[in-house]
């Protein structure tokens, strides 16, 4: 176990650019901002950020239509302010991971430039066109993800290009070798700055039936689910040709020490697991998107969640656990339900923190930070034409009670509407003794000083008490129960299962410590412990 590696040992903590800290002054966060702030990183106990990308970008979805991989966009800075970041990182312990977008480009990247100026263009066949139906139509019934058809007629030939996301994010062809070749150099280039892995974006589209055949009707969406990982467009997600890719990005990767590939795939459990690869030759780490696709808040899907996850990992494979991202509802809106409300979150954040495996953390979730309202012409997310829009879980990092919450100056207007957490903002939480923000460095903190936490084996106990989450974690002598209360009630626990006596070490309230009877466990409501057993 003393051979485990930094992303399996670590914590990852996902960066939403525009979103963290505005140094120039323009109402939109950059890398300088970044790095003045990379002490509250540190700070924080976490091992790893991810950025969201910062490549040169028409912004049509907030760069996540790329113009050029190899470039950063002069709203986030220079490549010199990347360089620097990069260094200023390292220099303190911290890796940093970028987004890489394998699936399309912008409409504006040369290399779709050059592809739509007609049929016989040399890189015509970089991305996806098809002619259209008799009819004129577009060549199936594929639908965006942000509302629309996935085509997009062109005027130059008259032919349609494919776009799962924007139109202006045409997607690229990986049949075609060349592609493939371009996107590893791309990686290459980035590898070789020193940059220590990607989170590779969209990664379970990336290959289209090639008879792209109609698609059959989504089916309805039931109470509560969201309309990602039910694996709805067999034409397009997850297909066999996938994994010939993910083996070679893995070998890109492995060229350089101590790199990591983190994919996002919104896949069934047992199709997410083929991603690890069959002698674990793939991804290190395809995102567990369990906990926020999850339809319920509750104990028992907690427990049905984590049982179904652990039972489906490959021998020898590295779990990962994630709470949200800049795609989906913060979990402090998520977990306030019924009742719990700002304990609702903090109790996802002991959850997240001390399951088996790495951890990703979403910025500003560590203070308790719900969806943003944002007033109808604030709303800027592309996706939000389908009905939902994930402006609310990209709102400004709230730093202090300043103007503008210390995001940027006085006077300028943030890109987003600013929210503020009910606990208030980083500095009011930095001294406050039982804020999140305190919680969260506590569990960080006590992760680090724990091999059981870190590495060790998870055993879900079976609770009488239907709203409890309890599991044991174990390492060489060193036992530690975990113990969520989910609903409104105090109960009393019995986890004589695990132990007698042990001493709490963290309670999601940060008001009581000591030896405990772990026969007589007291747990108010949505309360979590963690207790070490003698
Ligand atoms: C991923 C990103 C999302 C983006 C989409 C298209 O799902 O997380 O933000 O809109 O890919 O790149």
């Amino acid at each position: 176990m003393s051979e485990a590696l930094w992303w399996q040992t670590g914590v990852i903590y996902q960066i939403y650019p525009r979103s963290f800290a505005d140094a120039s002054g323009d109402g939109v966060g950059d890398l300088a901002g970044i790095e003045a702030r990379l002490d509250y990183v540190v700070q924080l106990g976490v091992d790893a950020i991810w950025l969201s990308p910062i490549f040169p970008s028409p912004m049509a979805d907030f760069g996540y239509d790329i113009a050029d991989y190899v470039g950063i966009d002069p709203v986030f800075g220079t490549l010199d302010d990347l360089d620097r970041l990069v260094a200023a990182a390292h220099s303190r312990g911290l890796k940093l991971l970028l987004d890489l977008v394998p699936n399309h480009t912008s409409d504006e990247h040369p290399w779709f430039v050059e592809s739509r100026r007609g049929r016989d263009s040399p890189r015509r066949d970089w991305y996806l066109w098809r002619d259209a139906r008799s009819d004129g139509g577009p060549p199936n019934n594929w639908p965006s993800f942000f509302g629309g058809p996935a085509w997009e007629q062109d005027a130059a030939t008259g032919q349609y290009y494919l776009h799962l996301f924007h139109r202006k994010q045409p997607d690229l062809n990986w049949r075609n070798p060349e592609v493939r070749a371009a996107i590893y150099d791309v990686m290459r280039f980035w590898l070789d700055r020193g940059v220590d892995g990607f989170r590779l974006d969209a990664y379970w589209v990336l290959f289209k039936d090639p008879d792209y055949p109609d698609e059959a009707p989504p089916r309805p969406l039931g109470e509560g689910e969201l309309p990602v990982g039910r694996y709805d467009h067999p034409a397009y997600e997850d297909r066999a040709e996938m994994q010939e890719v993910v083996r070679e990005m893995r070998a890109v990767t492995d060229a350089f020490a101590d790199r990591v590939l983190v994919g996002e795939l919104y896949l069934p459990l047992a199709r997410l697991m083929t991603y690890y690869g069959e002698q674990l030759e793939g991804l290190h780490l395809p995102f567990n998107f369990s906990l926020v696709t999850m339809r319920r808040w509750d104990a028992a899907s907690v427990r049905a969640v984590v049982e179904a996850y652990e039972a489906a990992l490959p021998p020898g494979a590295w779990p990962n656990w994630v709470l949200g991202n800049h795609d989906m509802p913060r979990v402090a809106t998520r977990a306030a339900v019924a009742g719990a409300g700002p304990a609702g979150g903090r109790l996802a954040h002991m959850l997240l923190l001390t399951l088996r495996g790495t951890p990703t953390c979403f910025y500003a979730d560590e203070l308790g930070l719900p969806n943003g309202d944002i007033p109808p012409d604030r709303v800027v997310d592309p996706q939000a034409a389908t009905g939902r829009t994930r402006d609310v879980s990209r709102t400004p990092m709230p730093w202090d009670d300043g103007p503008n919450a210390g995001f940027c100056p006085a006077g300028v207007e943030p890109w987003l509407p600013i929210a503020v957490p009910p606990e208030g903002s980083v500095a009011r939480q930095v001294g406050e003794a039982r804020s999140s923000l305190a919680l969260t460095r506590a569990l960080l903190a006590l992760r680090r000083n724990s091999v059981a936490l870190r590495l060790g084996t998870i055993e879900l106990l079976d609770p009488a008490e239907p709203d409890v989450v309890a599991y044991v974690r174990r390492a060489g002598a060193e036992t530690t129960l975990i113990a969520l209360n989910f609903g409104g009630r105090d109960l009393r626990l019995d986890a004589s299962s695990a132990g007698d006596r042990g001493t709490v070490r963290c309670t999601t309230a940060l008001d009581r410590d000591g030896p405990v009877d772990v026969a007589a466990l007291t747990l108010r409501p949505y309360e979590g412990v963690v207790v070490t057993l003698d």
